[in-house]
């Protein structure tokens, strides 16, 4: 095919859609989709976080991957505060295609140009696709699926069941404690909660039963 023709499908895939704010019309250009970076330059509580055993987040290479691929009118690039799954960090977050693929463990600079070629395979293929080799070990269900959708789809390798996983939870701000190395703890009910922080464990002690049930 020739570049121009090239060009001109690309073009007549773009497609804008009219939004009303503020008391006027605004164009704005529908893509495929995000990806969300977790950064402790934006305000993330550990991804980026040296002294909490994580790689610093190499803003410059994700950028550079995706402006060189050409694909901002597809996917934009955010950085970001905490998506949620602090204790599996470095976390990104891909949506595409109206699909989320949560991205684990992004520790290591050498999974950035990955996810990048992950991301441009499918925006090729024009739908989501089973991670590439080199990140299946990084990707997770971080939502629970549609009734009826098991999430196939994403996932190379079937994640398994967490029997026991919600009792590991702090139950105030829901991140992964393990009991053996847990520093605060209460007991309410015949139970032991367990604690990532005394702010967490403060919070649960004035009202355990609202978080105990929840
Ligand atoms: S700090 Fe990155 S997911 Fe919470």
């Amino acid at each position: 095919m020739s570049d121009s023709k090239t060009t001109s499908r690309a073009a007549s895939a773009l497609k804008t859609i009219k939004v009303h704010a503020r008391d006027e019309d605004f164009r704005i250009i529908q893509l495929q989709g995000n990806l969300f970076v977790c950064a402790q330059a934006n305000g993330s509580c550990c991804c980026g976080w040296g002294e909490k055993g994580r790689a610093p987040i190499n803003h410059a290479l994700y950028e550079a991957e995706w402006e060189r691929r050409k694909i901002r009118n597809k996917l934009h690039l955010t950085f970001t505060g905490c998506l949620g799954p602090c204790a599996v960090g470095n976390n990104a977050l891909l949506q595409l295609f109206g699909q989320s693929i949560w991205l684990k463990d992004l520790n290591d600079d050498s999974l950035i140009p990955a996810i990048f070629d992950y991301i441009e395979a499918m925006l090729h293929a024009e739908r989501v696709l089973t991670p590439h080799p080199a990140l299946a070990e990084h990707v997770f269900l971080r939502y629970l699926p549609a009734s009826g959708d098991n999430g196939e789809l994403v996932l190379a390798s079937a994640q398994q069941d967490d029997d026991g996983g919600l009792e590991r939870l702090d139950p105030v701000c829901l991140m992964d404690v393990d009991p053996a190395t847990a520093r605060w703890s209460s007991e309410y009910n015949g139970r032991t909660y367990y604690f990532c922080a005394p702010s967490c464990k403060k919070s649960f002690e004035r009202d355990p039963a609202a978080y105990a049930t929840a």
